[in-house]
């Protein structure tokens, strides 16, 4: 088999994450977006990785002891007035592993454990130019929900006199 081919999602096992991921799930994102965030990276993985997890899921996928791919979200109640649901706030997949059925496995994995809370109702994010996320969540049944993203600039704090 070809080392740079994706892994079937068959050979994929997706599991939470533990610390010994952060390396690959940084990389990941690093290869993503070029922006170095290990801070981040960090607390992301002490809120939702660690301890009693309760609502929270950070879930990896791992194919020959390799991070391919991660997801997080949480199960949030009343939000914006909403009844409990799942949020997934990020999920991105190494490049050379796409269309692979990694995203989905993904996706399907983090799903399964808001049903078993009892959610049945999954939201999530994303840029309006983003077609590639947009065609990978329409793709997994997700439709245009009945909100309206709001957002206003704010003058940096020291720059208004105060
Ligand atoms: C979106 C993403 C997670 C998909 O992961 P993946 O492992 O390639 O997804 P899958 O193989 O499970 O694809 C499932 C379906 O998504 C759609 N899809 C995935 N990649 C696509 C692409 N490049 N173009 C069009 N549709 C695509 C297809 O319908 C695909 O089904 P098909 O293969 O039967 O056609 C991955 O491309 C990624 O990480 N992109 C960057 C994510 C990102 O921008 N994150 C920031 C916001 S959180």
């Amino acid at each position: 088999m070809n080392a740079a081919a994706p892994a079937p999602a068959a050979a994929v096992r997706v599991r939470n994450v533990q610390a010994g991921d952060l390396g690959d799930v940084a990389a990941i994102d690093l290869e993503i977006t070029r922006v170095p965030k290990p801070e981040y990276w960090a607390e992301i993985y002490h809120r939702y990785g660690t301890g009693r997890r309760q609502q929270r899921f950070f879930l990896v996928a791992e194919a020959a002891g390799r991070i391919e791919g991660f997801v997080i979200g949480e199960v949030r109640d009343w939000e914006f007035g909403s009844p409990r649901c799942g949020w997934v706030f990020a999920i991105n997949v190494r490049p050379k592993a796409r269309l692979a059925g990694i995203g989905s496995r993904l996706l399907g994995a983090i799903c399964e454990g808001f049903r078993h809370l009892g959610v049945i109702k999954v939201r999530t994010l994303l840029g309006r130019d983003n077609q590639l996320i947009l065609s990978f969540f329409r793709s997994q049944g997700m439709m245009a929900a009945p909100f309206i993203p709001l957002e206003i600039d704010l003058e940096p704090q020291g720059t208004d006199g105060k």
